[in-house]
């Protein structure tokens, strides 16, 4: 039997909040003093994929660090995110995402050694902005200190990737750093570009919180005619909404998305049961101290039973 599916989901899991990066917008920042760092080790990590399979019903997945600048921490994080990914197909995951920042050449090569083009496997890289003064402005320019800083190997990266032979990306612009125009225009070209190379693309469009003051603030209106304009421009493209934004928003979007991404910023913040946290002191950012679980957002949002791809209640 074919099952056509109206959406998917998958949920987010940070394994750590250290990061040499210097973003401006986000708390994990280096220089952030405020946050209370912590690391996962692979006990803690295989229970929280535990409770996202077994508990949330959930097989879909998505692994998140800070960037590193390169070096033997650099290293050790690349190979823990593959270690992850196995783990997580192991276990019976069916997609696996990972977001870690830029990847180079030999990092590329590392990780097709290892997974070989493995068609379940999503490089999840956002550009944040095209506007290379913009850029430089929020997350550096040529800054060996600082690796987020290198805007042409994060750019270049989806492309790399493809032509490594693997088949899903998931790019995106950060809003709210600047007027959404030119990143929107921009960001559209990315996808018809990489769409050509084979890839099926997915867009997320991450809107800043937890900040005192976001730059260029962004309606709840004006987000959703964005998300409509890029489902136009981009038919078979996989829009991808996240519980940055609350149920309401969620709901009125459902309509653009296919993808559903419910979960928390902070480090392996899965429970067995009752809430999640999302701690100011050890999240990317706080969209609320507590959470629902994953499996309460994707319930609440009442859609048909069984229409949403690696979610079995
Ligand atoms: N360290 C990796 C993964 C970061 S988390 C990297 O920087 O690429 C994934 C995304 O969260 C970032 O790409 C960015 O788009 C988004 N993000 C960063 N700060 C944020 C904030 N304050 N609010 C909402 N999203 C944010
Ligand atoms: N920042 C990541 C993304 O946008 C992780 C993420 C997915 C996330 N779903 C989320 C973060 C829900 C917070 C809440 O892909
Ligand atoms: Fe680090 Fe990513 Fe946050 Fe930048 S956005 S400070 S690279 S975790």
């Amino acid at each position: 039997m074919v099952n056509n599916y109206r959406y998917e989901t998958f949920v987010p899991l940070y394994i750590t909040n250290h990061c040499d990066s210097q973003c401006k917008i986000c708390n994990l920042r280096s220089q952030n003093k405020n946050v209370e760092r912590k690391e996962g080790d692979k006990e803690q990590i295989l229970s929280q994929l535990k409770i996202i399979l077994e508990v949330e019903g959930i097989s879909a997945v998505c692994f998140l660090t800070g960037e590193y600048k390169p070096g033997t921490k650099r290293v050790e994080n690349l190979e823990l995110i593959l270690w992850c990914i196995e783990q997580a197909f192991m276990m019976g995951f069916q997609k696996v995402y990972f977001n870690i920042g830029s990847l180079s050449d030999s990092e590329v090569a590392r990780i097709s050694e290892k997974f070989n083009g493995d068609e379940r496997i999503v490089l999840s890289l956002f550009q944040e902005t095209y506007h290379r003064e913009t850029y430089r402005k929020f997350f550096g320019y040529d800054d060996k200190e600082n690796p987020k800083s290198d805007f042409n190997q994060r750019l270049s990266t989806p492309e790399r990737w493809m032509q490594a032979g693997f088949k899903q990306v998931d790019i995106g612009v950060l809003l709210g750093l600047r007027d959404p125009e030119y990143d929107v225009k921009n960001l559209i070209e990315h996808a018809k570009v990489l769409s050509e190379m084979g890839a099926r693309v997915h867009i997320s469009l991450p809107r800043i919180r937890g900040v005192d003051k976001v730059p260029y603030d962004i309606s709840d209106h004006e987000f959703k005619n964005i998300v409509a304009d890029i489902a136009k421009a981009l038919p078979e493209a996989n829009i991808i909404v996240t519980t940055r934004e609350d149920v309401e928003v969620l709901k009125e979007l459902l309509k653009y998305a296919k993808i559903i991404s419910p979960g928390s910023s902070d480090v392996l913040p899965y429970t067995k049961e009752g809430d999640i946290p999302n701690n100011l002191s050890t999240s990317q950012f706080q969209v609320a101290p507590i959470r629902k679980r994953p499996s309460w957002v994707l319930n609440s949002l009442e859609l048909k039973g069984g229409s949403i791809r690696y979610y079995s209640v």
